[in-house]
């Protein structure tokens, strides 16, 4: 399962990136904006600095809406590093820019997906990513890890290349389900990467094993 974490906190991603399990990076306007981040220049360069520290993978998202718009803010985008990858919302225009970016090449996830039948429509205009978003149709009381499982089940019944991105994770528990299920890549903050590494017992065993060593040795 590929990580990915799902901020624009360079510090964050640094963080993730000298674990040494991080496999790229997913930004939305939301978290860029939450960075302070604005203007044009601004986010170009912030793009370009989140490249300069992972190894791939960095999702940076079109603010147009109409296909012309996120042609030019794509093709912007995907020429400021071969890491990017244009981020196209789930709509109309939205599958044919999808389309366009995998005729030319240019790696693209599909955001915003909440149904299979959306992920189907993007796998279908060449999406590299599908991005169904679990916590927020966990919000509604929607079944998010059945989505996952369906779009899993139509992906291997065609065998598209489209991969999985389970995004909108909130806990490690979003993140462990996903892997069950065959979600191929998730995206989380950090706290939900870290928690993976927490249990109490693990916490008492060393603090025994460290007790025990420190009797023996008569210290
Ligand atoms: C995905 O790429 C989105 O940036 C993200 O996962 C949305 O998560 P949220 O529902 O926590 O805002």
């Amino acid at each position: 399962m590929k990580f990915f974490i799902d901020t624009a906190n360079l510090e964050e991603i640094k963080q993730a990136q000298d674990l040494g399990v991080l496999d790229g990076v997913t930004t939305n306007p939301s978290l860029m904006a939450k960075e302070g981040i604005t203007g044009d220049k601004n986010v170009m360069q912030h793009y370009k600095d989140i490249c300069a520290i992972v190894d791939d993978n960095v999702s940076a998202e079109v603010i147009s809406t109409d296909f012309d718009g996120m042609v030019k803010e794509g093709e912007i985008l995907a020429a400021l590093n071969d890491k990017i990858v244009v981020k196209i919302p789930m709509i109309k225009d939205g599958i044919k820019a999808l389309k366009y970016f995998s005729d030319k090449g240019i790696r693209t996830n599909c955001t915003l997906i909440f149904s299979a039948g959306q992920a189907l429509l993007a796998a279908k205009a060449g999406a590299n990513y599908v991005s169904p978003f679990l916590g927020r149709l966990d919000d509604i009381g929607a079944d998010s890890f059945g989505l996952i499982e369906d779009i899993r089940l139509i992906f291997d019944n065609y065998g598209y290349e489209t991969e999985i991105l389970a995004a909108s994770i909130r806990n490690t528990t979003h993140i462990v389900e996903c892997a069950k299920i065959g979600a191929d890549v998730m995206t989380g903050p950090l706290s939900s990467i870290l928690g993976l590494l927490k249990h109490p017992l693990t916490d008492s065993g060393l603090a025994q094993f460290l007790a025990d060593h420190k009797k023996a040795a008569g210290k």
